[in-house]
Order: C-alpha cells, then structure tokens, then sequence
C-alpha cells in the first residue's frame, strides 16, 4: 500500500508572519498524528521561516513550482538547489495553474520532473482534465497523455520517488468535487498505467492523491475510496483547524486499517 499523504498547497497566499502564526499553531494541534505524512507547500518566501515553529513534528516541506535549470539568467525563477537549502523535500510539478494561466506544456514539466529526480526531490505531478475534456469523454486520453510525458525515460527507481495527483481542473477551487467513484476510476487508470509502464509493485508504491475542493465534509467519503492515498489540499488548507481537520480523517481511517 503506498504512504498517505495531505499535502497543502497555500498558492499565492499568506505573508511570512501569516505563514509563521498558522505553522505554530498546526505544531500544537497535530502531536498525535503518525501514520499521515504531512506536506506544506507555501510561497517561496515563507519556506525557510516555517523551518523553526515545524521543528518538533514531522511536517515536511515542498515548493509550488521550479525551474528545470540549477541556476542562471532566469529572472524570477527558483532552482532545485534553492529549494533543498530551503529543506524542500518535495515540490509540485505541473500544477494545472501552472499548465492553464502560465501556459506550460507537458514538455516543460517534463524537464522539471526530471530536474527534481536528479536533485533529489520528490515531485508531485499534478495531472487533470478540463470540463470540456470530460464532457467529450476524454479523461483518460488527457491523463494518460500527461502521465505518458511526465514518466517518459524514468528508471522504475525514480518512479518510486515520484507522487501523483490527479486533480480534475473542474474541481479546483471551484467547490465542486469528484464523486468517489469518479475519483477511483480516474486513480484506478492511473495505477494501471503506471503498473502496464513499470509493474503492479511500483505502482503500489507510487501514492496517487486526488485534489480539487477537498475539505473536512468530503475528505472521509474519499479517503475510503478505492485507490486514494490522500489529499492535495488548496483552499482547505488555509484555515489551521480545517487543514487539521482533514489530516485527521486520514489518520482515523489509517488507525481503523491497523
Ligand atoms: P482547492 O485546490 O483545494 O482549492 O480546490 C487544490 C489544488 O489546486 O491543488
């Protein structure tokens, strides 16, 4: 079974002191959890200020996006190695803002992912259709073509290393939310495609975590879906209480599987 994960994605938001204030109190609040691994990826001017309140729990850190190059003429861009001496172990990749209002193409995310793997960071490689492609019946065309680039030439030990969300763009930020069997159906195509290019045993391991208006009213109804291994959280993740809250729910239904 692959790890849990709930990963919040603080986008364009929070100061350095608004980081700062809700990483103490998530200290506080998140002493018994065990079982979930928890990942925050807020902006890059937060990261090495939340390194001290997080000191004591086992939160780890990710970067919203990056630059496939390690340094250079690139204005406004973060590198890998920026990143890591931030305490980065993770950073998202391919994010469908990314991908929509910044125009990247699978190319490019391609190039970062790769970028990450060699730096030894953990990519989460967010993929997803738009209304439009579900409408047309296109989801998985659209998800196995994103897939198809992101894996391309990656050993099965990379793989291993690499965390996928699938967030239909049509949920995000937009309360609407994937039904649970819509969900599973989506991650059951994932894994079976990442087990066709590997085996079933990596793709086992590889977590697939669904995002897209998560939050703590539909977290227990997913969690216990078929193939969910958990949450990339936006919006829901802004709120100390309603982030723990939905940490909380993983973590129960992790307790309940012992
Ligand atoms: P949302 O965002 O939870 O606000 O829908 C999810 C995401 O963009 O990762």
């Amino acid at each position: 079974m692959a790890q849990k994960i709930v990963a919040a994605n603080w986008k364009m938001n929070k100061t350095i002191p608004e980081s700062h204030s809700f990483c103490v109190e998530l200290a506080k609040k998140l002493l018994k959890i065990s079982h979930t691994e928890v990942i925050l990826c807020p902006p890059f001017t937060s990261l090495f200020h939340i390194k001290d309140p997080l000191q004591k729990t086992t939160v780890a850190l990710g970067g919203q996006n990056m630059h496939y190059e390690l340094s250079g003429a690139y204005t406004g861009e973060i590198s890998a190695p920026m990143l890591k001496s931030a305490a980065c172990q993770y950073v998202i990749l391919g994010h469908s803002e990314r991908r929509h209002i910044f125009g990247e193409s699978d190319k490019l995310i391609k190039k970062k992912i790769d970028t990450a793997l060699s730096n030894q960071l953990q990519p989460i490689i967010c993929i997803g259709e738009k209304i439009d492609e579900r409408k047309a019946e296109q989801t998985t065309q659209v998800i196995q073509a994103q897939l198809r680039s992101a894996l391309e030439n990656i050993t099965q030990e990379q793989a291993t290393r690499c965390i996928i969300a699938y967030e239909p763009v049509w949920a995000i930020g937009t309360g609407l939310t994937a039904s649970p069997p819509q969900a599973s159906e989506a991650h059951q195509f994932i894994r079976d495609f990442i087990g066709q290019q590997y085996n079933q045993e990596t793709a086992d391991q590889i977590p697939v975590l669904y995002g897209g208006s998560v939050k703590e009213a539909n977290a227990d109804k997913l969690i216990i879906a078929d193939e969910i291994d958990g949450f990339l959280v936006g919006g829901a993740s802004l709120e100390v209480d309603h982030f723990v809250a939905i940490i909380n729910t993983v973590e129960a239904y992790l307790k309940k599987q012992e």
